[in-house]
């Protein structure tokens, strides 16, 4: 059986739940060491293409499984950069012609480089990502960063890069580290709206294109605007104050005032619930249970489950028991933007 071994990241502050949940699934998986704080190398008694479908398709049965990993590739070779540049280094032509052999010109590729050294090493990470993406393109291949069928990975530490090839579905994620970022825009209200938008994007959501939207714990109101640029029409939920600009818009509704209080008296249909309320997971999804009988039959909830300094698996536990009275989960998954929390998207139960 072939051995491999395989660059993995997660959430610096939830290593730890990282490798317990991989020793569930996947139990002859082991740590090797770190490269840096939630940058990590994993030993497999297997190839990483065949890795990589047992984690996917752990991941699919039931949406709970690997909340905390974020990106792997494989490490096919690591080598130290050279005093003078990637250019002196022989190990990078020997794999650059290696791909050449290997890859196929008809498929687009990209080169995804993370640098985890300080800056001022002196490291020229541009540089390194180019000898590569420069040496393909000549040899004849397409480098296409936004739709890459092959994607080169590669991080450096302490001046040492570690490099392999394999597709983004094998990767678990588009996006280098598991890293999804967004441009801020004029007129965005708060970096909550990032983890909105990834939620849409990662679970490839199709929201309903209009009708209402209820919003808890929306101040300052982020995820407010992302469901109004949807098509929506928002009823947000929280005592705090709402940012001006949603204020004055007639799409918006705030109810000033608590969740609970709001469950209670809402009897109106709605086709969406987002709950990004900083509560115990378990509360918070009782609250979403009680609101569940005016949830469209199809309608999608989406939340965060806040999560506590300390046990971290029992709250997620709590939370999910909870949910499961009235929901079923579609996924569940600590996203780039979620900070001490994670993300849950959920349907009602038949
Ligand atoms: C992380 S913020 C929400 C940020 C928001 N999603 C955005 O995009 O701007 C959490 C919010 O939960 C609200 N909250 C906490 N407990 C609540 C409750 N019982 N009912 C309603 N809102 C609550 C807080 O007032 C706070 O505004």
């Amino acid at each position: 059986m072939k051995e491999t071994e395989i660059v993995f990241t997660c959430q610096a502050d939830f290593a730890d739940l990282c490798l317990n949940e991989l020793r569930t699934v996947a139990p002859d998986v082991g740590l090797l060491r770190w490269l840096a704080p939630g940058v990590g190398i994993l030993h497999a008694p297997e190839s990483f293409a065949a890795l990589s479908r047992r984690l996917r398709r752990a991941r699919e049965l039931g949406g709970k499984s690997l909340l905390f990993l974020r990106h792997i590739f494989p490490l096919d070779l690591s080598f130290e950069l050279a005093e003078n540049g990637i250019g002196s280094n022989e190990e990078a032509y020997a794999y650059l012609l290696e791909c050449t052999r290997e890859m196929e010109r008809e498929r687009p590729f990209s080169v995804q480089a993370r640098c985890l050294d300080p800056k001022e090493t002196g490291v020229d990470l541009h540089a390194v990502q180019y000898f590569f993406v420069d040496g393909l393109t000549e040899r004849g291949f397409r480098c296409d960063g936004s739709r890459p069928e092959t994607i080169l990975s590669l991080v450096i530490r302490n001046r040492t890069v570690y490099l392999g090839r394999s597709s983004a579905e094998e990767n678990l994620s588009d996006w280098p580290g598991g890293m999804r970022r967004y441009a801020r825009k004029d007129g965005q209200i708060s970096r909550a709206e990032f983890k909105l938008l990834e939620t849409i994007e990662v679970f490839s959501l199709t929201l309903p294109p209009e009708g209402e939207a209820i919003d808890l714990g929306a101040a300052p109101g982020g995820w407010t605007k992302v469901l109004l640029e949807k098509g929506l029409r928002v009823t947000a939920v929280d005592p705090a104050a709402l940012s001006p600009q949603l204020a004055a818009d007639p799409r918006v509704v705030h109810y000033r005032g608590l969740a609970q209080e709001f469950a209670r008296e809402n009897r109106r249909p709605f086709a969406l619930l987002v709950n990004d309320m900083r509560m115990d997971p378990a509360e918070s999804a009782a609250i979403v249970c009680d609101m569940a009988d005016c949830l469209a039959a199809d309608g999608l909830v989406i939340m965060t489950f806040k999560l506590p300094a300390n046990k971290r698996t029992e709250a997620i536990r709590k939370g999910f028991a909870a949910l499961e009275k009235r929901f079923r989960v579609l996924n569940a998954r600590q996203l780039f933007h979620n900070r001490s929390e994670i993300t849950v998207v959920c349907t009602k139960q038949n």
